[in-house]
């Protein structure tokens, strides 16, 4: 029998957490650590389906940043008709913030790490949590990259640890990439998958090998993308054109490269490049000297297109310089 503690110290069991199916409505409250980008879309997410969320960060001003950002996407929901005031009044008072671990996870039934793409970062992470959190609670981490099986070995828990990769801007991206690791108990897969219907999401369970699904295949056409512009085969705003209408992909992928951030795609490509071995998956040069230089896109201003704030025009980055026809 799994059991919990509330707040005023009365034990609650949930026999359901046994049983796999229909597990997920054992879970009450969710902690979700880090409030970046990904951390403020799934906690929103989470509280807005009704679930108490902890939102912890070692960063005060992260945490207040997150707390305007989903106040204001909240009421571009409102304006949107899809989100009533009511219930955005609802979901804000189902978020409390926290700088203190021990705090925001010690009734936690779900966490979800989404703090900053670093193995070793994480790592301590995990093993704090494992410490922290009570024994019946699942540890997911949102990474894009970092070997899940790896993780779940630096704690006493590797049964439950598991991927739940959520897709930025995170209430509107409709997949989860549940991953498993090696020692995932199917139990658990089960309950984050059934989880992320509940959330609306539509989940694909994967293994857990370099990149996952997503990345594995995302990351080298982005990093093909660069090598042609590198090569001069064509300019960023034919590159992008051609993936665009030709593939009907919704952005081109050196613009999707500047979205996501080309540091991210750098060091994606390297755990690519060690996990399997492979010379194909070595990262572009271009790539390469774009982020020790910097140009990361969105986040720094500039990458293969340049930024202004307050702009939504896109403008190639005169590093770029366009061919003539
Ligand atoms: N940005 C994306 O498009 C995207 C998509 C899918 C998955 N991811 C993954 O999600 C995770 C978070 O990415 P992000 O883009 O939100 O990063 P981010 O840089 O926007 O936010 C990371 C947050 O983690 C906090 N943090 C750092 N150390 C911490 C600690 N010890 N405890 C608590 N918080 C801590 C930072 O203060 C920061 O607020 C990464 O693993 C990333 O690979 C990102």
């Amino acid at each position: 029998m799994v059991q919990t503690t509330t707040p005023e110290t009365e034990t609650v069991t949930f026999p359901e957490m046994q049983n796999g199916h229909a597990a997920f409505h054992a879970i009450k409250t969710v902690a979700v650590i880090g409030s970046g980008t990904m951390g403020n879309g799934i906690c929103h997410l989470f509280a807005q389906k009704g679930f108490e969320v902890h939102l912890m960060d070692i960063n005060q001003l992260a945490l207040d940043r997150a707390l305007a950002t989903i106040g204001k996407n909240m009421d571009r929901q409102i304006a949107k008709n899809t989100l009533s005031e009511a219930d955005k009044t609802a979901a804000m008072q189902h978020i409390t913030t926290y700088t203190d671990t021990a705090e925001a996870v010690s009734d936690a039934d779900l966490v979800i790490e989404a703090a900053t793409e670093n193995i070793d970062l994480k790592v301590k992470i995990f093993q704090q949590l494992d410490k922290l959190c009570p024994e019946h609670c699942i540890l997911a981490t949102n990474t894009s990259s970092i070997s899940i099986t790896r993780i779940g070995s630096y704690t006493s828990r590797p049964e439950k640890v598991i991927g739940m990769h959520f897709f930025n801007p995170v209430p509107v991206m409709k997949l989860v990439e549940i991953i498993n690791g090696y020692a995932t108990d199917e139990k658990v897969t089960q309950t984050v998958h059934d989880l992320s219907l509940f959330l609306g999401k539509e989940p694909a369970v994967v293994a857990d090998y370099p990149g996952f699904i997503s990345n594995r295949i995302l990351m080298p056409m982005i990093n093909e993308a660069i090598t042609a512009l590198q090569e001069g085969v064509a300019g960023v705003e034919e590159i992008d054109t051609i993936m665009r209408l030709g593939m009907a992909h919704p952005m081109g992928p050196l613009q999707l490269a500047d979205f996501i951030g080309l540091d991210t795609c750098y060091s994606i490509m390297n755990v690519l490049h060690m996990g399997f071995g492979h010379p194909k998956y070595a990262p572009a040069t271009l790539l390469a000297n774009m982020v020790q230089a910097g140009y990361l896109g969105v986040k720094s201003g500039e990458g293969f297109y340049k930024y202004t704030p307050g702009s939504k025009e896109m403008v190639v980055s005169p590093r770029f310089k366009k061919r003539t026809v």
